[in-house]
């Protein structure tokens, strides 16, 4: 696995670094208020259980997951599929959804539009990377880890083709990996 990595952008403690920022600014703006944290499957796995434990207010989780780019790196078609709802009542509810990366904006921007409908108290966006150069639609999250240049990033839950989820560190793949197809 490690030798398809190109180089390493994030590490473990750098990472860890980023989630305590956000945990605290997430546990600040929260007091008060009914969170539940909407972890985006699967890509935001990682991050949303290292997220919550430095979250220091009450909150429930929940999970949706939603496809729409198989196992290509680009979302081309725009189109986005829930394949696992949510099990949670959103009335009354200060929803955060849990992202891995907002690329185009379409998946989150088509979940939001969804959610609104089931009328929460509220809804934000928590995304732990940000390729902001990338986007297609108007689309800003609420709170962001780091922002990363229009590279293909894998490891810390993010994936190519399922694989690389479990490296604990973020990094760039090499580019034969994907060209490859
Ligand atoms: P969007 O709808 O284009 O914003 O796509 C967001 C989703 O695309 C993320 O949740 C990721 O699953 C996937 N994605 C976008 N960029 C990357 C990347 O660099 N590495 C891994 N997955 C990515
Ligand atoms: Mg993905």
């Amino acid at each position: 696995m490690k030798e398809d990595i190109e180089k390493v952008y994030y590490g473990k403690e750098e990472l860890d670094a980023v989630v305590k920022r956000l945990g605290s600014q997430i546990s600040e703006d929260y007091k008060g208020k009914n969170l539940l944290l909407v972890s985006i499957l699967k890509g935001s796995v990682v991050f949303m259980a290292d997220l919550m434990r430095e979250i220091t207010v009450p909150c429930e989780i929940d999970f949706m997951c939603v496809s729409s780019y198989g196992n290509s790196t680009e979302n081309k078609t725009g189109a986005v599929k829930i394949v696992k709802d949510l099990d949670s009542n959103l009335q009354g509810k200060d929803v955060l959804l849990v992202e891995d990366i907002l690329d185009s904006g379409r998946t989150l921007s088509y979940v939001c539009k969804v959610l609104k409908t089931r009328k929460p108290e509220s809804i934000k966006i928590c995304t732990l990377l940000d390729k902001p150069e990338r986007r297609v639609v108007d689309l800003k999250a609420d709170y962001v880890g780091a922002k990363v240049p229009d590279e293909f990033v894998v490891g810390y839950g993010l994936d190519y083709a399922e694989k690389y989820r479990n490296l604990p560190y973020i990094g760039v793949l090499k580019e034969e990996i994907y060209s490859e197809e």
